[in-house]
Formats: C-alpha cells, structure tokens, sequence
C-alpha cells in the first residue's frame, strides 16, 4: 500500500499550484489534470530515454480520464532545449490542432520541463501546463518555479519566460531508471539548499548522504519535498526575481556556468558542475573574510561524500572570466556573487575584486 503524497504550495494568487510527491502516481496523472483543468486534450512533450514507460504510464492516466492524449519525443540532450526544437513542437501542435483548451504536459528531465514549458507559454499565447519531472534535479529544482527557456547557440537559458504549471506531479518511482550518475547531480542542488537557505536541513544530509545514495525511499521522499519547499518559499517571495532574493538559489551558478561553457555543454553535468561551483564560491567567501574554512571543509566533505566532483578541472582563467562576465547577474559591468556567510545563509556580493576572483580559479577552487 503506497503512503498518501506529500503535497507541497505554492501560493503564487491566481497562478498558485500544488506540487505532488508520492509513488505509484503516474498512472493517476488523468484525475490530478481534471482536478485542475477541464481539458480535452493533452500534449505530452517527453524524451527517448523516458518515452517508456514514464511518458507512456502518463498517458494511459490521462486516457483513462477521457482526455485525448497526443506524444511528442524529443531526442535527449542540452541541444534539444533549442528555438529549432521549439519550432518543431510548435509546428506538430499546429498540425495536432491543439488550443486554448488543450494541456501541456512535459514528463521527463529538466531539458524537457524547460523546453515544454516554453512551449506552453508561447504557442497560442500560452497553455495550460503541467510537470512531471523524472530526474531528481528537476523534481528539487527545474519543475518548481516556473522558469521556462530555451538556449541560444552561445547563451544557455536566454531566451525564456515565467510560466508557471498548474501541477507538480512528482512520482519518485521514475527514480529507479535514472542512472547514479543523474542522481548525484540532482544531489548536488539538494545540498545547494542547505547551505543556502536551511542549516538543519544541512546536518540531515550530512546524517543522511549513505542512504541517499542508496536510494532510500524515504530519504529521498523527505529530501524532495523539503527542497520544493525551500524552493517554493522563495518563489513565492519573489516570483520573476525582481528583488534579489530569488538570486540566492544561483548560489554557485556563476562559476558552474562558466564552466559548463568553458568546457562545453556535456563534459559535466550540471549538477556536477553546481558542485565545483559552490566550492569555488566558498572559497570565494573564505578569501572575503566572510566564511571560515569550517564551512568550505564540510560543504567539500558533504559533495565528495555524495560522489560529486570538488575540484576545478583544468581551465583557461581569462575563458572561464570571460564566460562569467556574461552572467545574467552582472550589473553595470561588476561581476555579483552569491556568497555564504554560514550555513543557512548567502547574500547576493556585488563589486568583487578580479584578482580574487582569478586567485580562486588559479588555485583550482582547493
Ligand atoms: P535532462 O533533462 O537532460 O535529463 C538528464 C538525462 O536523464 C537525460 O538523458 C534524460 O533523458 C534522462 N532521464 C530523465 N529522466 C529519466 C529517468 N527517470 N530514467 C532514466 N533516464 C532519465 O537534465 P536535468 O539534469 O534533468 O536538467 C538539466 C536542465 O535543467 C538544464 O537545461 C538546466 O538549465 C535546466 N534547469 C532549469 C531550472 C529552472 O528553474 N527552470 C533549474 C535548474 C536546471
Ligand atoms: N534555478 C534557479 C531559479 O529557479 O531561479
């Protein structure tokens, strides 16, 4: 007998929504979209890896409550968050006669939650949406939120929108076809909200890394849920992050997107490169004075205990400040940092030396 789920909201007015976290739900994805929209017509926006029998458990729910289901697959990967890609879904919708009463539901990654989403604000003027993330990253993060996007061929996320779901359907089942590799990137931005916003929640992982590892049902269901509430409270308090608040949860953004574009998309992860991130920006924080290298060695001890890499790979400096200087943070050409002054607490830091920036990268972020 399957545990009731654990319902999570966020209260955003007119635009607020639940997000759903159980086991065994997929196949209940029907009743949770009529609770929520008189919809005739759904358009599952999903990837090969996650088509079966994810995407397909969805649609059988979605069936079974009387809707008429279209599939749409995309092949998996970064470079399928692209306008080519866009215009390709959009086309098929057309051709598929969706329209204001149809729903869109993505089910799969934060690839494609960020893809279909987008989808779903522009075609139309915007559609209905629902997400039923599969990776663990985008069940803690890219799901909640209503960030939706697509990169441009130089700029990851830059052209985009805020559209939030309706619904978080969250079936921590799927996690049992996700590969370790995927779970410990996911990982890496659970820690990123105990060092942010939560030190208790710190300490339990910490306490609790092996079992997470491991899978463990109910530390994940607990680790999930907690992040969407992090996450959600933030949201709620700055919805389109107009007052720097929402910033926070960029927490080791700057340096993991310079690195995944350094490196190229591909060679880490995301989450692997969050990881590397975070350790650089508390490096960062050591060398302002702001933390004390306590923090930096157990924010390392947690990562590399969860099989995350800590340390930065060989890079160009003068690239990797050049990819930073493209950060949507910058500010009248000063680089901002979001840095911790203990655990539970970062501050957005404008104004930031180079020279310590550059020493931290020399240093290779040990
Ligand atoms: P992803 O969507 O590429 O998924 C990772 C891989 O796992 C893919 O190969 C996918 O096919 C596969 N997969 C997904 N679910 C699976 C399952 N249950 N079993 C087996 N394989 C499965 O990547 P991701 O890490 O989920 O998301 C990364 C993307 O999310 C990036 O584009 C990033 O920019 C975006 N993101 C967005 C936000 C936001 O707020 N919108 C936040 C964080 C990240
Ligand atoms: N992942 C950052 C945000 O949702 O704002």
């Amino acid at each position: 007998m399957n545990e009731p789920p654990t319902l999570v909201r966020v209260a955003l007015g007119r635009a607020s929504y639940d997000i759903e976290i159980g086991s065994g739900s997929l196949s209940r994805a029907g009743d949770f979209v009529a609770a929520r929209r008189k919809a005739s017509h759904a358009v599952i926006i999903t990837d090969e890896h996650v088509h079966s029998p994810h995407a397909e458990r969805v649609a059988a729910g979605l069936i079974s409550a009387g809707l008429t289901v279209d599939l749409l697959v995309i092949e998996p990967g970064e470079e399928s968050k692209s306008v080519p890609v866009a215009n390709h879904l959009w086309q098929k919708m057309l051709e598929l006669g969706a329209d204001r009463k149809s729903v869109v539901v993505a089910v799969g990654g934060g690839v494609t939650g960020d893809l279909a989403g987008f989808v779903a604000a522009t075609f139309a003027r915007g559609l209905a949406f629902v997400q039923v993330p599969t990776t663990l990253l985008a069940m803690v993060d890219s799901a909640v939120g209503g960030k939706v996007g697509v990169n441009l061929p130089s700029a990851k996320n830059m052209v985009g929108a805020f559209w939030q779901p309706i619904g978080v359907l969250i079936d921590t089942d799927t996690l049992a076809t996700l590969p370790d590799r995927e779970l410990r990137a996911g990982l890496a931005e659970v820690v990123k909200y105990g060092v942010i916003l939560d030190n208790v929640f710190f300490e339990w992982l910490e306490r609790n890394a092996e079992l997470l590892l491991n899978r463990d049902p109910a530390a994940l269901r607990y680790a999930i849920s907690h992040s969407c509430r992090l996450k959600g409270d933030v949201v709620e308090r700055d919805e389109r992050e107009e007052t720097g608040l929402r910033a926070v949860l960029n927490y080791g953004h700057t340096f993991a997107h310079a690195i995944e574009a350094t490196m190229g998309y591909g060679e880490f992860l995301h989450g692997e490169a969050v990881s590397i991130g975070m350790i650089c920006a508390a490096q960062l924080a050591q060398r302002l004075g702001r933390v004390d290298s306590d923090f930096s060695s157990r924010q390392q001890k947690l990562l590399a205990r969860l099989g995350l890499p800590t340390a930065l790979p060989g890079i160009v400096e003068s690239e990797m400040l050049a990819a930073m200087s493209r950060d949507k943070k910058v500010e009248f050409g000063q680089l901002r940092f979001v840095l911790p002054t203990r655990l539970g607490h970062v501050e957005l830091v404008g104004r930031i030396d180079q020279s310590l920036v550059r020493s931290v990268l020399q240093d290779g972020a040990a």
